[in-house]
């Protein structure tokens, strides 16, 4: 690996294409544009903004790629009428609420201090009951969300089954292993505000006669059960090695013989760092919003599931998802138990 001058002075400066990103969709200057080309002074008109300030603004967007301009006339490019206007199925600009929130933008400045301490600076953590981050999170989903619960719902092509999702968030894991048999019902576990935002995908979704919610600590809520399947999507991050064993061992109890539980989430040492950038991201993340989380490996997770009694844990790949999917059996054999 070289460093060069260029190389820095991209790195410096990368955060101006995130408030320009961040800007132009609060002020929702992408719709402005929906119904074709504009000049500086119609945008500004449509968004009541200041014409000079929105003149300089499109411009800026246009050198940072986020527009086109034909002389004086500024237009989507390509891909822009999908992504960025808000009335597009295929909108994702919301997603900045959670790939570059208020939260992590001020939490980061700090990160120099949060390294000296190796602790979270602030009082509400990502672990927190409630944390407001995680319903931006569920209302918004991230670029993987989806596609991360369809490598889950392929990986265990379950038929009927009764699914507890723990630390469900949207729900979308959980609902889509659901999907896969009409008699299939699942239960979300999580605060009480995230599963407001569960309910209403299990509505849009036409599972809601077949989703339970239960509201709570994961560490400490009854569990009900037993279950067919146990999802753990991108929770365990959350929680040091021993508090991610703990937490297994307590859902592992609440599987049928036969059951199986599921990891899904970002990992990290089994690729380099480089091509585990994402991973390595969030786990930055980690050290700034909890106590002890960090991104386990999947090495890390087999043992986990292996300690817990569990047999033939196995890691799940699959190439463009930069998620993992480990998943173990409970043995037939084992007793049943409810919580
Ligand atoms: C990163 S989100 C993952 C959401 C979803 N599983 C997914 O993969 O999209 C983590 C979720 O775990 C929930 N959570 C965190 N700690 C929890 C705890 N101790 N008990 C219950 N839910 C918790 C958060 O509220 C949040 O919705």
């Amino acid at each position: 690996m070289t460093i060069t001058r260029q190389r820095l002075l991209e790195m410096m400066t990368a955060y101006r294409s995130t408030y320009l990103l961040r800007t132009a969709v609060e002020l929702r200057l992408f719709d402005a544009l929906a119904d074709g080309p504009a000049d500086a002074g119609e945008v500004a008109a449509t968004l009541k903004t200041s014409p000079r300030g929105t003149r300089i603004l499109l411009r800026s967007l246009v050198a940072a790629g986020l527009l086109d301009a034909d002389g004086e006339r500024f237009r989507l490019p390509d891909g822009g009428a999908d992504l960025l206007v808000t009335s597009s199925p295929g909108y994702a600009g919301a997603n900045v609420n959670v790939a570059s929130s208020d939260w992590e933008w001020d939490t980061m400045k700090r990160l120099g201090d949060i390294v000296r301490t190796g602790a979270p600076l602030t009082e509400e953590t990502a672990d927190s009951p409630g944390c407001g981050y995680w319903v931006d999170f569920a209302e918004n989903l991230t670029f993987v969300t989806k596609a991360g619960a369809a490598f889950v719902a392929e990986t265990l092509g379950t038929g009927r089954a009764d699914i507890l999702d723990v630390g469900s968030g949207a729900g979308l894991f959980g609902y889509a292993v659901a999907g896969g048999d009409p008699l299939s019902r699942v239960w979300c576990l999580d605060w009480p505000n995230v599963l407001d935002v569960a309910r209403k995908h299990a509505e849009r979704l036409g599972l809601a006669d077949r989703t339970g919610f239960i509201a709570g600590d994961a560490f400490s809520v009854p569990l009900g059960g037993p279950y067919d399947v146990v999802v753990v999507s991108n929770l365990l991050c959350q929680f040091s090695k021993e508090r991610s064993s703990a937490l297994l061992h307590r859902l592992s109890g609440v599987l049928r013989p036969g059951g199986r539980l599921v990891i899904a989430g970002f990992t990290t040492g089994d690729v380099p760092p480089a091509q585990a950038h994402h991973a390595h991201m969030l786990e930055l993340l980690m050290l700034a919003w909890t106590a002890g989380g960090e991104v386990h490996s999947p090495d890390d997770y087999v043992r986990m599931l292996d300690a817990c009694g569990l047999v033939g844990a196995r890691v799940h790949r699959r190439d463009g998802l930069p998620l993992r999917v480990v998943v173990a059996e409970k043995p037939a054999d084992a007793d049943e138990e409810e919580q």
